[in-house]
């Protein structure tokens, strides 16, 4: 299967070893970011933030918190990816004007669509909102994967970490955001030996089913 992304799908691995020499250039990384900024979510609400932790002190603390994960201090940077806790009727409308003016239409056009998406969060518990959301911070990090493997920069998804101690960390409760993913970019070292083992995956009889 001779194809671009299919090559870089298998050269990328979650990297459990990074060269903490090598660092990410500036115009790279801000691919990285326009990557996740073009991520596809729900209704595009993008109920979400991410937190670039560049702070040394603050790495050490988090990688404490994510059973001393080596990639969070070593690696060139690192993302947490945190749900908005509480999306409701404030994010609706600001989503609501920021479309109004990038498209260039009124508000009032867009009324059906705010009621509709106020409809479906008023109706959803504390927890299935918190999961709804939570769930939309995966989608933004299969782009980040794809992308950071287009660019052969190496990445490591991580939910090994304990959130309440990260949300602390980072205050992110009292942002109205709750800690996710930890992602973790740069170059993989050559002492990572996971890079020279073969993907395990399914096979596609087991994977796919069609009907
Ligand atoms: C949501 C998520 C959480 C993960 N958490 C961790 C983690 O905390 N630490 C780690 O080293 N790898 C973590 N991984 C990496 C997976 O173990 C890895 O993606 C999987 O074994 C497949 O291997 P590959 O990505 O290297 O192809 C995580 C992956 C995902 C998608």
């Amino acid at each position: 299967m001779e194809h671009t992304i299919i090559e870089n799908l298998n050269w990328r691995y979650a990297t459990k070893k990074f060269d903490a020499s090598k660092k990410i250039a500036k115009k790279d990384l801000e691919i990285l970011k326009e990557a996740v900024r073009l991520s596809a979510s729900s209704y595009g609400l993008q109920p979400y933030q991410i937190i670039m932790v560049d702070n040394e002190d603050l790495r050490e603390q988090i990688k404490t918190a994510a059973w001393n994960q080596t990639q969070i201090t070593e690696a060139s940077d690192v993302l947490i990816f945190a749900n908005i806790t509480d999306v409701g009727a404030k994010e609706i409308s600001n989503y609501i004007e920021n479309m109004a003016a990038i498209r260039e239409i009124p508000t009032t056009n867009l009324a059906g669509f705010e009621n509709m998406m106020n409809k479906v969060m008023t109706a959803f518990s504390p927890e299935e909102k918190e999961v709804w959301s939570a769930k939309q911070t995966y989608i933004a990090l299969g782009t980040l994967l794809s992308a950071a493997a287009d660019l052969k920069i190496d990445a490591t998804p991580m939910e090994g970490f304990d959130r309440n101690t990260v949300n602390n960390i980072l205050q992110l409760t009292e942002k109205g955001l709750s800690a996710t993913l930890i992602v973790t970019l740069g170059y993989r070292h050559d002492a990572d030996t996971t890079q020279y083992l073969r993907k395990v995956r399914k096979p596609n009889e087991e994977l796919f089913i069609t009907l």
